[in-house]
C-alpha cells in the first residue's frame, strides 16, 4: 500500500476543472490506491472500474458506510425515512430485491415509450433553442440552456406537473449537495431528513391525484397506469422509486453533460461541422460527450468479502470509489482518449451511465435529450464559440458547470 504514504489528490476539490492530468498519472503509477479524503479505495482504470461493477461482492447497499462517513457517530432507526428510502430504491439495493424493484418500472420504460419520448424531447428542445431572442449573440449556456432542458423533459416526457417544479426542484437541489459519498457536508442531516420527506409526501400526493395535472403517455402516467398490476413492488415501494427518479431527474447530470458538451463543441469547431454533415456522427453524440466528461465521475460500492482488484486487497467492509471520469480517458480502452472525435468507434463503451445490473435506467432518455438538444443547437446555429471562462461548481462527484459564456452565431 505505498499509496497510503502520499495523500491521494483526488479527494482535492481545486483538481475539478480539469481532473483528467491527475487521472493519466495515476493511472500509470497507483491505479487503485487509498484515498484518505473519500475514505475509499480509489479505482481509475477502465478494466477495473467495470469489473468491479459487475462483481456481486461489491454491493451498492452501502448507506450506513455513507451515514457514518459523512454525518459522524449519526445513525437512523429502521423506521426513518433515509432508511426507508436507501435500502426500498433500486440504486442503493443489490439482487434479487433491486431486480424486482427495477423490474417494477419497466413499463415507463418500454421501447414504445421511449419513441413518444424522443418525438416530445425533439419538439422541446427546439423550442427552447428558438426562444433564443433573434441578435442576441451570448448566453450563460448553463443557467439558458442546460439548466431548462431537464425541466422541459421532466413535464413533457416524465409527467412532473409544470406547477409542481418550484417545489420538487429546489428540494433535489439541496439532497444532491450531499448525495452518495463522504465529502465536506454543507448541510445538516436533518435538513436531508425534512426534504426526502417532502418528496415523498409530494409523490404519495401526485399518485394519488392531489397535485397538478401528469401529462399522458409521459413515465409517471405509465408508472401510474401499471401500478395496480404492479406485483413487483409494494404500494410504499412504488412511491421510493418514484422519488428516486425525481431526484435523478433534476441531479446535476443531464445539465452537466449537455453544458460540457456545449465547452466541447465550442472547442473543437470542426466537430460542429462533423455533427452538421453526418448522421452516424450526429448519432453517436450523447456517447462521446459523456464519455468525454462523465458528470457523475465516481460511484461507490461496499465490499461484503475480502477481494481484489488490480492486484491489491480489499478488505471486508471497505468502501471503493469507481472512477468511471478516469476509466472513460483509459488510453488501454479509448485511443487518443483526451481528443473529442464524434468519430470515435466505441464511444458507447462510455461508463458514464455504469454498467451492469445498475447501468442508468435514464439512459436512452438522458442520450435523447442530448442528442436533440445538439441538433436543435446546430439547426440554428453553425458556430458556438467561448465567450469568457467557463466556471466549474467545486464538486468532484457531480462535475458540472456553473457558468459557460458562449457567443453563438
Ligand atoms: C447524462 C445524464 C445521466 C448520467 C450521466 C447518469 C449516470 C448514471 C450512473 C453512472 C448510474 C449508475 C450508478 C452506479 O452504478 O452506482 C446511473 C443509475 C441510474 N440512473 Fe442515471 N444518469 C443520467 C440520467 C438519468 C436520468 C434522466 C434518469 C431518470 C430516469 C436516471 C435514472 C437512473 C436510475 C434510476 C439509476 C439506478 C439504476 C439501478 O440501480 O438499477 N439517470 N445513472
Amino acid at each position: 500500500m505505498v499509496s497510503m504514504v502520499n495523500a491521494s489528490p483526488l479527494s482535492d476539490p481545486s483538481i475539478v476543472p480539469d481532473p483528467y492530468p491527475v487521472y493519466a498519472e495515476l493511472s500509470e503509477t497507483n491505479p487503485v490506491h487509498w484515498c484518505e479524503g473519500l475514505d475509499a479505495w480509489a479505482v481509475v482504470r477502465y478494466d477495473d472500474c467495470a469489473k468491479a461493477l459487475k462483481n456481486p461482492s461489491l454491493k451498492a447497499d452501502r448507506m450506513e458506510e455513507v451515514l457514518q462517513a459523512k454525518f459522524d457517530g449519526r445513525a437512523v432507526q429502521t423506521d426513518n425515512i433515509y432508511y426507508q428510502f436507501t435500502k426500498n430504491v433500486m440504486m442503493y439495493t443489490d439482487p434479487p430485491v433491486h431486480d424486482s424493484l427495477r423490474r417494477s418500472t419497466a413499463p415507463g420504460f418500454t421501447g414504445a415509450a421511449h419513441k413518444f419520448y424522443s418525438d416530445v424531447i425533439e419538439k422541446i428542445a427546439a423550442e427552447l433553442v428558438a426562444s433564443i431572442p433573434e441578435g442576441q449573440t451570448e448566453i450563460d449556456a448553463v443557467s439558458e440552456l442546460a439548466l431548462k432542458m431537464p425541466y422541459h423533459s421532466s413535464v413533457h416526457a416524465f409527467g412532473v406537473p409544470e406547477e409542481d417544479l418550484d417545489f420538487v426542484v429546489p428540494r433535489v437541489d439541496k439532497l444532491m449537495t450531499y448525495w452518495s459519498g463522504p465529502q465536506d457536508q454543507p448541510i445538516n442531516f436533518d435538513a436531508l431528513l425534512e426534504d426526502l420527506t417532502d418528496l415523498h409526501t409530494y409523490s404519495v400526493e401526485l399518485v394519488e391525484g392531489k397535485r397538478g395535472k401528469v401529462l399522458p403517455d409521459t413515465v409517471i402516467a405509465r408508472l401510474a397506469a401499471a401500478a395496480p398490476t404492479n406485483t413487483d413492488s409494494t404500494l410504499q415501494q412504488t412511491i421510493h422509486q418514484l422519488v428516486l427518479l425525481l431526484i435523478a431527474l433534476y441531479a446535476p447530470t443531464t445539465p452537466g453533460s449537455l453544458s460540457s458538451g456545449m465547452k466541447a463543441f465550442a472547442e473543437n469547431p470542426e466537430q460542429v461541422e462533423l455533427f452538421r454533415s453526418s448522421q452516424a456522427a450526429a448519432d453517436n453524440v450523447a456517447n462521446e460527450v459523456v464519455r468525454f466528461n462523465a458528470s457523475n465521475q465516481f460511484t461507490w460500492r461496499l465490499a461484503d468479502s475480502e477481494l481484489e482488484i488490480g492486484g491489491v486487497t480489499i478488505d471486508k467492509g471497505q468502501c471503493v470509489a469507481l472512477f468511471l471520469g478516469a476509466a472513460n480517458r483509459d488510453p488501454r480502452m479509448f485511443e487518443r482518449p483526451d481528443e473529442f472525435d464524434l468519430a470515435r468507434p466505441n464511444s458507447n463503451k462510455t461508463l458514464s451511465f455504469g454498467i451492469g445490473v445498475h447501468s442508468c435506467l435514464g439512459r436512452q432518455i438522458a442520450s435523447l435529450q442530448l442528442k436533440w438538444f445538439y441538433t436543435a443547437l446546430f439547426n440554428r446555429y453553425s458556430k458556438i464559440s467561448l465567450a469568457g471562462e467557463p466556471v466549474w461548481n467545486t464538486n468532484l462527484e457531480f462535475r458540472s458547470l456553473k457558468s459557460l459564456p458562449l457567443s453563438l452565431r
